[in-house]
Protein backbone atom coordinates (compact mmCIF):
# COMPACT_ATOMS: atom_id res chain seq x y z
CA UNK A 1 0.00 0.00 0.00
CA UNK A 2 1.03 3.40 -0.45
CA UNK A 3 0.04 5.68 2.66
CA UNK A 4 -0.58 9.82 2.85
CA UNK A 5 -0.49 11.42 5.81
CA UNK A 6 -2.57 14.82 7.00
CA UNK A 7 -5.89 15.29 8.45
CA UNK A 8 -7.80 13.35 5.79
CA UNK A 9 -7.21 10.18 5.98
CA UNK A 10 -7.28 9.97 9.81
CA UNK A 11 -10.94 8.79 9.84
CA UNK A 12 -9.41 5.90 7.39
CA UNK A 13 -6.53 5.14 9.71
CA UNK A 14 -9.30 4.83 12.64
CA UNK A 15 -11.21 2.55 10.85
CA UNK A 16 -8.45 0.21 9.33
CA UNK A 17 -7.72 0.08 12.71
CA UNK A 18 -11.31 -1.19 14.33
CA UNK A 19 -11.43 -3.57 11.45
CA UNK A 20 -8.26 -5.35 12.36
CA UNK A 21 -9.29 -5.15 16.27
CA UNK A 22 -12.82 -6.37 14.96
CA UNK A 23 -11.00 -9.64 13.78
CA UNK A 24 -11.91 -7.98 9.47
CA UNK A 25 -8.70 -7.78 8.31
CA UNK A 26 -5.17 -8.76 9.10
CA UNK A 27 -1.96 -6.42 8.57
CA UNK A 28 0.47 -8.61 8.93
CA UNK A 29 1.66 -9.79 5.76
CA UNK A 30 0.92 -5.65 3.91
CA UNK A 31 3.83 -3.83 3.05
CA UNK A 32 3.54 -0.32 3.26
CA UNK A 33 5.56 3.10 1.57
CA UNK A 34 4.66 6.36 2.61
CA UNK A 35 4.49 9.39 -0.05
CA UNK A 36 6.77 11.85 1.91
CA UNK A 37 8.80 13.13 4.42
CA UNK A 38 10.24 16.63 5.79
CA UNK A 39 13.77 16.89 4.90
CA UNK A 40 15.98 17.63 8.34
CA UNK A 41 13.14 16.14 10.64
CA UNK A 42 13.86 12.85 12.49
CA UNK A 43 11.70 9.55 12.60
CA UNK A 44 10.88 10.31 16.35
CA UNK A 45 10.56 14.44 15.81
CA UNK A 46 6.38 15.15 16.76
CA UNK A 47 5.84 16.45 13.59
CA UNK A 48 7.48 13.90 11.07
CA UNK A 49 5.76 11.98 8.78
CA UNK A 50 7.48 8.35 10.03
CA UNK A 51 6.15 9.29 13.51
CA UNK A 52 2.68 10.32 12.07
CA UNK A 53 2.63 6.75 10.71
CA UNK A 54 3.95 5.26 14.29
CA UNK A 55 0.84 6.82 16.37
CA UNK A 56 -1.91 6.86 14.08
CA UNK A 57 -1.64 3.59 12.26
CA UNK A 58 1.24 1.00 12.68
CA UNK A 59 1.48 1.52 16.14
CA UNK A 60 -2.28 -0.03 16.35
CA UNK A 61 -2.03 -2.51 13.68
CA UNK A 62 0.32 -5.79 12.75
CA UNK A 63 1.47 -4.43 10.39
CA UNK A 64 5.88 -5.32 10.42
CA UNK A 65 8.14 -2.47 11.41
CA UNK A 66 10.46 -3.81 8.32
CA UNK A 67 7.74 -3.80 6.30
CA UNK A 68 6.61 -0.01 6.12
CA UNK A 69 9.43 2.61 4.89
CA UNK A 70 9.05 6.27 4.92
CA UNK A 71 11.29 8.48 2.95
CA UNK A 72 14.54 9.70 5.12
CA UNK A 73 14.39 13.09 6.09
CA UNK A 74 17.75 13.02 7.65
CA UNK A 75 19.54 11.24 4.85
CA UNK A 76 22.95 12.70 4.08
CA UNK A 77 22.96 11.65 0.59
CA UNK A 78 18.70 12.34 -0.41
CA UNK A 79 19.46 11.56 -4.31
CA UNK A 80 20.65 8.05 -3.51
CA UNK A 81 18.15 7.45 -0.45
CA UNK A 82 15.48 8.00 -2.91
CA UNK A 83 16.75 5.60 -5.26
CA UNK A 84 17.09 2.77 -3.03
CA UNK A 85 13.35 4.08 -1.87
CA UNK A 86 12.67 3.66 -5.48
CA UNK A 87 14.30 0.02 -5.51
CA UNK A 88 12.47 -0.88 -2.77
CA UNK A 89 9.01 -0.37 -3.69
CA UNK A 90 9.96 -2.36 -6.95
CA UNK A 91 11.61 -4.73 -5.13
CA UNK A 92 8.15 -5.39 -3.03
CA UNK A 93 6.50 -5.59 -6.70
CA UNK A 94 5.40 -2.02 -7.00
CA UNK A 95 2.15 -0.29 -5.31
CA UNK A 96 -1.21 -2.30 -4.93
CA UNK A 97 -3.53 0.73 -3.71
CA UNK A 98 -1.70 4.16 -3.49
CA UNK A 99 -4.09 6.65 -1.30
CA UNK A 100 -3.77 10.12 -2.17
CA UNK A 101 -5.00 13.60 -0.04
CA UNK A 102 -4.63 16.76 -2.02
CA UNK A 103 -3.34 20.25 -1.12
CA UNK A 104 -5.03 23.41 -1.79
CA UNK A 105 -3.31 24.28 -4.59
CA UNK A 106 -3.59 20.36 -6.11
CA UNK A 107 -0.21 19.22 -4.69
CA UNK A 108 -0.48 15.23 -4.50
CA UNK A 109 2.44 14.11 -1.70
CA UNK A 110 4.48 17.19 -2.39
CA UNK A 111 4.59 17.55 -5.52
CA UNK A 112 3.73 20.91 -5.81
CA UNK A 113 2.27 22.66 -9.10
CA UNK A 114 4.22 23.13 -11.79
CA UNK A 115 4.96 22.35 -15.35
CA UNK A 116 6.81 19.03 -15.47
CA UNK A 117 6.97 16.85 -12.49
CA UNK A 118 9.97 14.94 -11.30
CA UNK A 119 8.57 11.28 -12.03
CA UNK A 120 10.58 9.26 -9.50
CA UNK A 121 10.90 9.97 -5.87
CA UNK A 122 13.03 13.25 -5.30
CA UNK A 123 13.91 16.65 -3.03
CA UNK A 124 11.21 19.35 -2.84
CA UNK A 125 11.31 22.71 -1.88
CA UNK A 126 8.08 23.40 -0.07
CA UNK A 127 5.90 26.35 -1.41
CA UNK A 128 5.03 28.91 1.25
CA UNK A 129 0.94 28.22 1.03
CA UNK A 130 1.79 24.38 2.21
CA UNK A 131 3.84 25.93 4.66
CA UNK A 132 1.52 27.96 5.87
CA UNK A 133 -1.31 25.00 5.71
CA UNK A 134 1.04 22.64 7.23
CA UNK A 135 2.63 25.17 10.35
CA UNK A 136 -1.22 24.23 12.50
CA UNK A 137 1.08 21.23 13.57
CA UNK A 138 4.24 23.52 14.40
CA UNK A 139 4.90 26.23 17.31
CA UNK A 140 5.66 29.04 14.62
CA UNK A 141 5.62 29.08 10.36
CA UNK A 142 9.70 29.03 11.27
CA UNK A 143 9.17 25.70 12.40
CA UNK A 144 7.77 24.19 9.55
CA UNK A 145 10.86 22.66 7.09
CA UNK A 146 11.62 24.46 3.91
CA UNK A 147 12.01 20.69 1.92
CA UNK A 148 10.74 17.61 1.80
CA UNK A 149 11.24 14.34 0.07
CA UNK A 150 8.52 13.30 -2.02
CA UNK A 151 7.33 9.96 -3.49
CA UNK A 152 7.19 11.54 -7.38
CA UNK A 153 3.97 11.57 -10.05
CA UNK A 154 4.98 8.91 -11.93
CA UNK A 155 5.87 6.41 -8.87
CA UNK A 156 2.14 7.64 -6.98
CA UNK A 157 0.67 6.76 -10.99
CA UNK A 158 2.77 3.75 -11.63
CA UNK A 159 0.37 2.46 -8.53
CA UNK A 160 -1.98 -0.53 -9.96
CA UNK A 161 -5.29 1.81 -8.11
CA UNK A 162 -5.45 5.19 -6.40
CA UNK A 163 -7.43 6.14 -3.86
CA UNK A 164 -7.82 9.72 -3.56
CA UNK A 165 -9.63 11.09 -0.83
CA UNK A 166 -10.60 14.30 -0.65
CA UNK A 167 -12.95 16.21 2.25
CA UNK A 168 -13.91 19.28 3.67
CA UNK A 169 -15.42 23.07 2.81
CA UNK A 170 -11.76 23.74 2.27
CA UNK A 171 -11.12 21.58 -0.41
CA UNK A 172 -13.89 22.84 -2.66
CA UNK A 173 -12.05 25.04 -5.11
CA UNK A 174 -9.43 22.45 -5.75
CA UNK A 175 -11.87 19.74 -6.55
CA UNK A 176 -13.56 21.65 -9.20
CA UNK A 177 -10.67 22.77 -10.73
CA UNK A 178 -8.93 19.88 -10.57
CA UNK A 179 -11.44 17.82 -12.28
CA UNK A 180 -14.12 19.61 -13.59
CA UNK A 181 -11.92 23.15 -15.25
CA UNK A 182 -10.41 22.17 -18.34
CA UNK A 183 -7.25 23.37 -18.24
CA UNK A 184 -6.29 23.84 -14.73
CA UNK A 185 -5.11 20.85 -13.89
CA UNK A 186 -2.16 21.13 -16.37
CA UNK A 187 -0.58 23.14 -13.45
CA UNK A 188 -1.55 20.36 -10.61
CA UNK A 189 -0.35 17.40 -9.48
CA UNK A 190 -3.29 14.97 -10.66
CA UNK A 191 -2.84 16.28 -14.02
CA UNK A 192 -1.21 12.81 -14.27
CA UNK A 193 -4.10 11.40 -12.19
CA UNK A 194 -7.26 12.42 -13.71
CA UNK A 195 -6.34 10.41 -17.52
CA UNK A 196 -6.12 7.42 -15.55
CA UNK A 197 -8.66 4.53 -15.26
CA UNK A 198 -7.82 3.42 -12.10
CA UNK A 199 -8.02 6.65 -9.85
CA UNK A 200 -11.18 6.38 -7.36
CA UNK A 201 -11.93 9.78 -5.71
CA UNK A 202 -14.09 9.31 -2.94
CA UNK A 203 -14.77 13.31 -1.43
CA UNK A 204 -18.01 14.16 0.92
CA UNK A 205 -20.54 16.45 0.23
CA UNK A 206 -18.56 19.87 1.75
CA UNK A 207 -15.67 18.85 -0.55
CA UNK A 208 -18.29 17.95 -3.47
CA UNK A 209 -20.01 21.49 -3.51
CA UNK A 210 -18.71 22.83 -7.07
CA UNK A 211 -19.01 19.84 -8.46
CA UNK A 212 -21.13 21.21 -11.63
CA UNK A 213 -25.39 19.99 -10.53
CA UNK A 214 -26.91 17.25 -11.90
CA UNK A 215 -27.14 17.19 -15.84
CA UNK A 216 -23.83 19.00 -15.85
CA UNK A 217 -22.75 16.16 -13.65
CA UNK A 218 -23.70 13.72 -16.20
CA UNK A 219 -21.90 15.42 -19.02
CA UNK A 220 -18.81 16.05 -17.00
CA UNK A 221 -18.57 12.47 -15.92
CA UNK A 222 -19.68 10.85 -19.36
CA UNK A 223 -15.83 12.44 -20.27
CA UNK A 224 -14.16 11.43 -17.30
CA UNK A 225 -15.86 8.01 -16.65
CA UNK A 226 -13.50 6.32 -19.69
CA UNK A 227 -10.58 7.62 -18.21
CA UNK A 228 -11.22 7.09 -14.68
CA UNK A 229 -13.78 5.97 -11.95
CA UNK A 230 -15.19 9.03 -10.10
C1 LIG B 1 0.83 13.96 2.90
C2 LIG B 1 0.48 14.30 1.53
C3 LIG B 1 -0.15 15.61 1.22
C4 LIG B 1 -1.55 15.74 1.81
C5 LIG B 1 -2.14 17.11 1.49
C6 LIG B 1 -3.48 17.30 2.15
O1 LIG B 1 1.46 12.70 2.96
O2 LIG B 1 0.73 13.53 0.68
O3 LIG B 1 -0.24 15.74 -0.18
O4 LIG B 1 -2.38 14.73 1.31
O5 LIG B 1 -1.28 18.12 1.92
O6 LIG B 1 -3.32 17.35 3.54
P1 LIG B 1 -4.56 17.33 4.51
O7 LIG B 1 -5.16 15.98 4.42
O8 LIG B 1 -3.98 17.59 5.87
O9 LIG B 1 -5.49 18.40 4.04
Amino acid sequence: MGLATGSTPLPLYRELIAREQAGKLDFSRVRSANLDEYKGLAPDHPQSYRRFMQENLFDHISIKPENTIVPDGLADDIPSMCRAYERKIEDWGGVDIQLLGIGHDGHIGFNEPCDHFPVMTHEVKLTEMTREANKRFFSSIDEVPTAAVTMGVGTVMAARKIVMVITGADKADILYKVFFRTGHAGGSGLHSAVPFRHVTLICDEAAAAKMPQEGQLNAAFRALRTQSKI
